[in-house]
């Protein structure tokens, strides 16, 4: 399934699932907006934008004289994205389907960009970045979000771990372009920052646990909205999806406490300026 589909697929759920993950990623968001330097009456260009969350948050920062462009690969995301912002009154949205590596827009056309949880998603995420540095005004910033590498993401290592191998498909490489973790090695993302032409290049790690009342309801989060993960089991029978759900389930009890299932999951931010 290539990552149009994936995502067409994933829409609906990513979107129903809205409210788990504005709780999961409330301050990691805050400081992403922050660190683009997103301010009233900025134009922003929020790219893998999915069903636009984090959209919402900056169309309030920019406000009425500002503008933000919700980019994605998925036109079926995008129209969750464009309800939601209407929904919540906001005039100062609009979309764009696109691929990031080729976002067919004018350059240095904005004042800064985002990207939550989409950068590691690329089969080229250097040429990703040279097209989002060509479509910033020189001295504007672009922070990215994505999730740290796989020793600081066990439940990302279990879901993948665990979908490989009920699917039939040998490990992969965690760092192959792609991979839900392939940024997190130490230093990359600086690196392909630094040679797609940004300056002032710098990453800050935050960690961004999710807290829900059971494994029960991280499942129901991943089993609607986790589009890579629904790909690898998408062309297995009923049974075998229910047991690799109860497989993932079984390892997940690991991290429900007497406050509730607390998952560690560890994000980089990363800035650099155009
Ligand atoms: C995990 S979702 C994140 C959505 C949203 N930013 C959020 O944090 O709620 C990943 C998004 O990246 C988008 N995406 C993946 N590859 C892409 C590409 N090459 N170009 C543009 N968007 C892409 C998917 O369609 C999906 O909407």
């Amino acid at each position: 399934m290539d990552i149009q589909a994936q995502w067409d697929a994933a829409a609906a759920g990513w979107n129903r699932q809205s409210a788990v993950i504005r709780d999961w990623l409330r301050a990691s968001t805050d400081a992403m907006i922050g660190m683009a330097g997103i301010r009233a009456g900025s134009v922003v260009l929020d790219v893998a934008a999915g069903a636009g969350d984090q959209t919402l948050d900056i169309a309030a920062r920019v406000g009425p004289n500002g503008a933000v462009l919700a980019s994605d690969i998925s036109a079926a995301i995008l129209t969750h994205a464009l309800a939601n912002a209407q929904a919540a009154g906001f005039a100062n949205v609009a979309t764009h389907q696109a691929d990031l590596e080729d976002l067919a827009l004018d350059d240095a056309a904005f004042d800064a960009a985002t990207c939550r949880l989409g950068l590691m998603f690329l089969p080229d995420p250097l040429a990703g970045l040279r097209e989002i540095r060509r479509v910033l005004k020189p001295g504007s910033r672009f922070c990215a979000m994505v999730f740290d590498g796989p020793q600081a993401n066990p439940l990302l290592r279990i879901l993948m771990g665990t979908a490989l191998k009920h699917a039939g498909l040998p490990p992969r490489d965690p760092f192959a372009p792609g991979g839900l973790v392939s940024l997190g090695k130490p230093g990359l993302l600086d690196d392909l920052f630094t040679n797609a032409g940004f300056h002032a290049v710098a990453t800050t790690q935050m960690d961004a646990p999710f807290r829900l009342r059971s494994t029960q309801d991280y499942l129901a989060f991943v089993r609607d909205g986790a589009g890579p993960i629904l790909a690898l089991l998408a062309g297995l029978s009923a049974d075998q999806k229910a047991a690799a759900w109860a497989d993932m389930e079984a390892q997940l009890d690991a991290f429900q406490t007497d406050d509730g299932w607390i998952g560690p999951n560890s994000l980089l931010l990363t800035v650099g300026q155009a």
